[in-house]
C-alpha cells in the first residue's frame, strides 16, 4: 500500500475527503450548530496547518484516505467512501501507532463522536478500548466548542 507524506499540492482534494466522511459520519449525530461550521473551506485551511503531520494512501494528487497525528493524539483519521472496507484504513493506523510509539509515547488517544459505531467497532478491531467519555475541546472559528465524545486508548508498549 502506498503510504506516504502527504504533499501540498493534495491539500484540496484531502480537504474534500474530510468534508465528505464527516457529512458521512458526522452531520447526522452531532450537532446542527457544529456541523454549520464544518464547511469545506474550513477544511483546507486546518489541512494547511496540520500538513506536516499528515499522512496518505492513494496515489499522487488523489489520496483515498489520510491519519493525523497530534502530540499523544490520533488527531484526525478518514478515508474515502469507496475505500473503506479496503484494508486502507488499518494501513493509515498501523503507521500512525507506528509513528506514536517512535516518539516513546506509552498510550494514545484518540476521540469518536458517541454514535459513530464504524469507526467505534474498526478501533475495537485495531486493539483500542473505549476508555469512557470525556469533554473535547474542538476548534472552531469563534474558539473553542466543547463536545462530549467516547475516548478510546491503545497502549503502545512493545512487549520485551
Ligand atoms: C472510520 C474509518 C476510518 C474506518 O475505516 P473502514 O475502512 O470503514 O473500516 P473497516 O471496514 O475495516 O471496519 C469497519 C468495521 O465496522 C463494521 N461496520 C460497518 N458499518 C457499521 C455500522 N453502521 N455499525 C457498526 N459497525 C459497522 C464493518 O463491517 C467492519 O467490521 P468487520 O471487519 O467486523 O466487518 C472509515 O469508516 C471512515 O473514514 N469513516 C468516516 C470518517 C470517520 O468516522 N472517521 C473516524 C473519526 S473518529
Amino acid at each position: 500500500m502506498d503510504l506516504r507524506a502527504a504533499e501540498e499540492a493534495e491539500i484540496d482534494h484531502l480537504a474534500k475527503v474530510w468534508y465528505d466522511g464527516w457529512q458521512d459520519a458526522r452531520a447526522q449525530i452531532l450537532p446542527a450548530e457544529l456541523t454549520r461550521v464544518r464547511t469545506l473551506e474550513s477544511f483546507t485551511s486546518r489541512f494547511q496547518e496540520a500538513l506536516p503531520n499528515v499522512r496518505v494512501v492513494g496515489p499522487s494528487g488523489a489520496p483515498v484516505g489520510f491519519c493525523i497525528v497530534k502530540r499523544d493524539e490520533l488527531y484526525q483519521h478518514f478515508v474515502s467512501a469507496q475505500s473503506r472496507g479496503s484494508g486502507v484504513a488499518a494501513a493509515l493506523i498501523a503507521d500512525a501507532e507506528a509513528r506514536l510509539s517512535e516518539i516513546g509515547l506509552e498510550t494514545a488517544w484518540l476521540a469518536c463522536a458517541i454514535g459513530n459505531e464504524r469507526a467505534a467497532r474498526f478501533y475495537e478491531i485495531c486493539g483500542w478500548h473505549r476508555a469512557g467519555t470525556m469533554v473535547n475541546h474542538l476548534e472552531v472559528p469563534k474558539g473553542e466548542f466543547s463536545l462530549e465524545v467516547w475516548r478510546y486508548e491503545k497502549s503502545l508498549k512493545r512487549s520485551a
